[in-house]
């Protein structure tokens, strides 16, 4: 591995980003997920203004900083800010200002991100990451200096990528040697070791996380990801402008017709938001991933990473089982004469 890859695997204890989702990622969700050794995320634009963002900040810097005094030789893991940098607005700039104030560990960039920007976060010691959906993507990432990709692949929660993941991994890697997290619908320990074996250094897992008791979706957007298979998500432009998947029973109970959008594919035009949620689409149409096809349960963020970190290490075992490498039987013992 890489120095970053070695760095944030030393930091945690399962090789697993839980991902930012804008309006389901709360204090909460962060918080249980570092305390349990896993990044936990949050997307800065899903605070409405710079100063809410900054409490959030102060919160989670505070929350952390008292859990590690109080659980001295507990792994707890940095978190992730997620920052959109598709527009040099002074939004964007406030943010990263506040990223380099509260010394943010982790950035997660979703657009192009440029030098400047991976520069800003260097200065105070942070890593920076980038989202990619295709190979072209995670070039522009290299180039600009980042620390690491994040390989967004098809059937993932929010803005999800179309290609498959065994090929978008393979290409990167045909590129890039540095610190590389696989997204899209990994749900399970033995889809983390998975994505390790398939060249990711890390997972990240979002839909499977929507799923638990502290995120901030509603009940009714967690039942519905328990009652959704894969053919359950459309993905299409026509709820924000921009591709992602949306719960098909959620876009039905909006009025639309879920079937004619998933007819229309990725290319589909917006269709007209409720006067007064002009820029809110995923308040009322729910955004979750094909991995909502295995997710049966509502666990607690410690339940869940209990459960992962077993079912990661049983993969281990079982995988080196079918390889051949377990322990060798003991050799019989040589007659005594
Ligand atoms: C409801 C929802 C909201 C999301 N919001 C964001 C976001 O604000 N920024 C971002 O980079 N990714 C966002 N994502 C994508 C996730 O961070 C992650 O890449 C994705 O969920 C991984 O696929 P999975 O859902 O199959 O695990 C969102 C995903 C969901 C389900």
């Amino acid at each position: 591995m890489t120095k970053p890859a070695d760095d944030l695997r030393a930091q945690t204890s399962l090789p697993l980003i839980v991902g930012p989702m804008f309006l389901v990622s709360n204090a909460d969700l962060v918080l249980a997920s570092c305390k349990e050794g896993i990044v936990g995320s949050f997307p800065a634009g899903s605070k409405w203004t710079a100063a809410d963002f900054e409490t959030f900040l102060k919160d989670v810097t505070d929350g952390l900083a008292d859990y590690k005094a109080k659980n001295p030789g507990k792994t707890v893991a940095p978190y992730s800010i997620n920052l959109s940098v598709r527009k040099n607005s002074a939004r964007l700039q406030a943010d990263l200002a506040l990223c380099e104030k509260y010394k943010v560990p982790v950035v997660h960039a979703s657009g192009a991100v440029t030098p400047e920007i991976v520069k800003q976060i260097h200065s105070y010691g942070g890593i920076i990451v980038q989202d990619a959906l295709n190979a072209e993507e995670a070039k522009h990432a290299v180039a600009a200096g980042v620390d690491g990709i994040i390989a967004v692949a098809a059937g993932a929660g929010g803005q999800a990528g179309t290609v498959n993941p065994f090929v978008l991994l393979g290409e990167i890697r045909q590129f890039y040697e540095g610190l590389l997290i696989l997204a899209g619908g990994l749900t399970t320990g033995k889809d983390i070791l998975a994505a390790q074996t398939m060249g990711a250094d890390f997972a990240l897992m979002g839909t499977r996380f929507l799923a638990t008791k502290e995120s901030a979706a509603e009940p009714d957007y967690k039942k519905m990801v328990l009652n959704s298979g894969s053919s359950d998500i459309i993905y299409t432009s026509a709820i924000s402008g921009i591709a992602g998947s949306f719960l098909k029973a959620s876009i039905e109970q909006n009025g639309y017709d879920a079937e004619d959008l998933r007819k229309r594919g990725p290319g589909a035009d917006k269709i007209p938001t409720p006067p007064g949620e002009e820029g809110k689409a995923w308040k009322y149409v729910w955004s979750a991933g094909q991995a909502s096809g295995n997710i049966t349960d509502l666990p607690s963020v410690a339940d869940l990473s209990d459960r992962l970190k077993t079912e990661y290490a049983d993969a281990k075992i079982a995988l080196a089982k079918k390889l051949g490498l377990g322990p060798k039987p003991a050799a019989p013992k040589a007659p005594t004469p």
